[in-house]
């Protein structure tokens, strides 16, 4: 959210520099102004170029920012549409599983854990690992990493995304 923030900032700041240069003209603008060059010309330059300057410097992050929210937030991969608890749970899960699980629809990667796609686990049994952890043999998984809603959270958005490509 900051990133994107910025992002549109930096391209207001430039938008408006460009307003500022057309309508100074500049030094240059200045005598050509001084010579008597139509002031009608000079009046439909500037209005092409604040209209450019709008379209590119609000209409393209304006048309980003929509694209991102909608695709980011809800579509996961296999056209599995997320609720906004299991949203949540993706952020819980890059948050504190990704480091040791493999999972495809969060990009994690992690080999300390079975591989989430391949388990497939109902939401029972991943949230029984988190409540009591797992040491069988691969490896441990330490009990109560996450709790209430986060693990509530977590164990359906894995079980909903689990496996799907
Ligand atoms: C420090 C590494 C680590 C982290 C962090 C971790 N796990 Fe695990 N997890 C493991 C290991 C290792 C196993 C397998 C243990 C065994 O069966 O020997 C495991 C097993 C599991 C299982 C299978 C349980 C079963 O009975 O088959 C699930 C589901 C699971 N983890 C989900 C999660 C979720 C969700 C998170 C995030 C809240 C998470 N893990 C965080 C290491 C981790």
């Amino acid at each position: 959210m900051i990133a994107t923030a910025a992002f549109v900032i930096a391209f207001l700041v430039v938008g408006v520099t460009v307003v500022a240069l057309a309508f100074g003209g500049g030094p240059r603008g200045a005598r050509r102004n001084l010579h008597g060059q139509s002031r009608s010309n000079n009046r439909v330059a500037i209005t092409a170029t604040v209209l450019a300057t709008i379209a590119f410097g609000a209409g393209i992050p304006v048309a980003v920012i929509a694209a991102n929210t909608d695709n980011q937030s809800k579509q996961a991969p296999g056209g599995v549409k997320l609720s906004e608890a299991q949203q949540d749970g993706r952020k819980v899960f890059a948050k504190n599983c990704s480091t040791c699980h493999t999972l495809k629809s969060a990009n994690a990667v992690g080999k300390v854990g079975p591989d989430l796609d391949q388990l497939r686990p109902v939401a029972a049994l991943t949230l029984n690992a988190i409540e009591e952890g797992r040491a069988r043999g691969m490896g441990q998984m330490p009990a109560g990493l996450i709790d209430g809603e986060d693990a509530k959270h977590v164990a359906s958005y894995v079980a909903a995304t689990a496996g799907r490509d």
